[in-house]
């Protein structure tokens, strides 16, 4: 066997990252903690909350269809799950530990200085957060080469980007680990150059929902056509192509320059033209009001089961395609 199939045979097993310690069984923590699991990998929860056993087992029981469309083996999957209450025995002998506390950085900054405490000092410490940098998570920290964003999407159990946002203090070797990691777990980690509030994929969405928010608030369109503008159109394209590559080919043969040359001015008209809402507490009341009107005749657990056979069936067709 030559060294690059040893370090590719490496790299797709998974299990030589045991264990690995998941904080906080919220929705991300619970997600990632049925993927790790179906993963083969050993699985510590921890969490602070009363009725964590209850919550993380039918959680987990609620994520396994999915898990199994994926392909993935469930028989048993909760063999491996220890719930552990305690931090210190939480994280004990852990190799990873994928944290998906509060979204609050004076809590994140104390929990890591408690993580960093109970670790060895090899251990990757991932934060899942949506948008804080890792240099301000763990500015209390002793030690904060090894600890990074490894940030979702959720559910994490289906959607395969990751993004990995070193901070400044962040070791090489740990973003390759991260890397490393999240692959050997089948997902696609893309690694950032800068820290920015928020991220990419974050502030992709932040852009596109603000103006979603402004065209319903204002009347235009109904927040299920307007849902269905996007699935029928741009989300469609973008699972295939990315704004880029899809603008590129709006330039004919010309590509992203004729477009930009014949198209450009529009788009920057339109720029000076979107709207900024607010999201004070009429508006907050309205959206809420609309949301329940337009979607609140099914469960979230059913909506939740539609949406994860749809982008399963995208992902095959997808991966099909690329074959
Ligand atoms: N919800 C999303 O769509 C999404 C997507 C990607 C990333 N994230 C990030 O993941 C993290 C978790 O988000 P969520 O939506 O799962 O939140 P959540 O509120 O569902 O879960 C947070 C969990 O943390 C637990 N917790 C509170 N204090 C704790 C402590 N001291 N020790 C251990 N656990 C504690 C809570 O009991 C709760 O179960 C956040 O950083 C968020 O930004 C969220």
């Amino acid at each position: 066997m030559n060294n690059q199939t040893k370090r590719s045979q490496l790299i797709e097993n998974p299990r030589r990252f045991n264990s690995v310690t998941v904080i906080g069984a919220g929705l991300i923590g619970i997600s990632w903690t049925a993927y790790f699991l179906a993963k083969g990998l050993e699985v510590k929860v921890n969490d602070v909350r009363p009725d964590l056993e209850e919550v993380v087992l039918t959680g987990i029981e609620q994520i396994i269809p999915t898990l199994r469309d994926l392909g993935l083996p469930t028989e048993g999957i909760t063999d491996r799950l220890i719930i552990e209450k305690d931090l210190e025995r939480a994280l004990n002998g852990a190799v990873v530990v994928q944290e998906n506390g509060p979204e609050r950085i004076e809590f994140k900054q104390e929990l890591y200085t408690q993580i960093e405490k109970f670790v060895s000092k090899d251990a990757l410490l991932l934060s899942s957060s949506s948008g804080l940098k890792a240099s301000d998570i763990s500015k209390k920290m002793v030690h904060p080469e090894r600890m990074l964003i490894g940030h979702p999407f959720n559910p994490p159990h289906l959607v395969p980007l990751v993004e990995i946002v070193p901070g400044t203090n962040t070791s090489a070797d740990a973003i390759e680990h991260a890397v490393d990691f999240y692959k050997a777990l089948g997902k696609n980690p893309l690694v950032l150059k800068k820290e920015t509030p928020g991220f990419v994929a974050n502030r992709l969405q932040s852009a596109l929902i603000r103006e979603a928010i402004h065209l319903v608030s204002e009347g235009i369109v109904s927040m299920k056509d307007l849902d269905e503008i996007v699935t029928s159109s741009i989300g469609l394209r973008w699972a295939a192509g990315g704004p880029f590559l899809t603008f590129h080919l709006g330039g004919g043969k010309g590509g992203f320059p004729a477009f930009l040359k014949h198209l450009g001015p529009g788009l920057e008209a339109i720029w000076g033209d979107l709207g900024k809402p607010h999201l004070d507490e009429a508006t907050v009341q309205s959206l809420s009001e609309l949301s329940i009107s337009s979607y609140g005749n099914k469960s979230v657990e059913n909506l939740e089961k539609e949406r994860d056979h749809r982008q399963l069936s995208i992902l095959r067709t997808l991966s099909e395609s690329t074959k």
